[in-house]
């Protein structure tokens, strides 16, 4: 986290010459992107530049076309590799929660901890309350999610990612499809995680939450990492054009590009 540090903290994800095709359309064409333990990575990039297929590589729910991913160290690309083992690992936030209707916030905490874990239920209690706790929603335990707003079913997603002990956390646009007013109080949890320390590689749009949060910003179009750097310097100073029209449209999307910066683009 501190580029100070003398020595490297161990890289969480090494992504290297990343392709993935979806027949003959390529949609990442040779990636390379890495995110050390406990550092705190945002993606950023016009829709359809490949960021949410990135999120599916890291934890094979896309199979790479070409390149090499390791998380931890293993190789995803291995075919020996222990999937679920991979998985358990990597907690995974979505723009669209799908927490179980029928089930409590906290039974939907607790699920996958027993399945897939194997934890005792008590054990799988005391864990769920806990991570309820850090999200703020200790008292929703026992409500429905229809029962809570977007935001609010969003923190019971971080909460349940964060039950089953993930070693890093993707997120994928996790406030998106949210009321702006419910916006605040996941960014609010978000940041926290990273307070304390997690890994995280975050696909959003919220460039405040990126400038103050992130160790690294990386601006990715038409699948290739264009720049990358430190928040500031990307979001402040960008240096590459695409990366500077890019963020104009989202820092000011009532901003009309007018004919002159029809062609400055490189
Ligand atoms: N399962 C799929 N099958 C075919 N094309 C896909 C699939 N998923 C994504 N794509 C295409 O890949 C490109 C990148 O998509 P995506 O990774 O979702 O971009 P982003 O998350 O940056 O908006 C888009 O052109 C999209 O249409
Ligand atoms: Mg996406």
């Amino acid at each position: 986290m501190n580029a100070s540090t003398s020595t490297p903290a161990p890289a969480a994800i090494v992504v290297d010459g990343l392709r993935k095709s979806y027949g003959s359309n390529e949609v990442l064409t040779g990636i390379g992107l890495e995110v050390a333990a406990g550092e705190v990575v945002c993606l950023i990039g016009p829709s359809g530049s490949g960021k949410s297929t990135l999120l599916r590589c890291v934890n094979l729910l896309e199979e790479p076309s070409g390149g090499v991913v390791t998380v931890g160290g293993v190789d995803v690309t291995d075919p020996d590799v222990d999937l679920d083992g991979l998985r358990r690992r990597i907690g995974m936030v979505f723009q669209h929660f799908n927490l179980f209707p029928h089930l409590s916030v906290l039974e939907n905490c607790t699920i996958a901890q027993r399945k897939v874990l194997k934890r005792p239920q008590a054990e799988a209690v005391e864990v769920a309350r806990r991570n309820l706790d850090l999200v703020g929603l200790a008292d929703k335990a026992d409500a429905l999610p229809a029962q809570l707003s977007g935001g609010q079913q969003q923190r019971v997603a971080i909460a349940r990612a964060l039950s089953m002990d993930p070693q890093l956390m993707l997120f994928d646009e996790p406030t998106s499809a949210l009321d702006p007013e419910t916006v605040g109080d996941v960014l609010a949890v978000m940041r926290s995680l990273a307070e304390a320390g997690m890994t995280m590689l975050v696909v959003t749009h919220e460039m405040g939450f990126a400038r103050e949060v992130a160790d690294r910003v990386v601006f990715m179009d038409a699948g290739v990492v264009v720049e990358q750097g430190p928040a500031a310097q990307v979001i402040g100073s960008p240096r590459n054009e695409r990366t500077k029209l890019f963020l104009q449209r989202v820092l000011d999307p009532t901003h009309v590009r007018g004919d002159a910066a029809e062609g400055s683009e490189g």
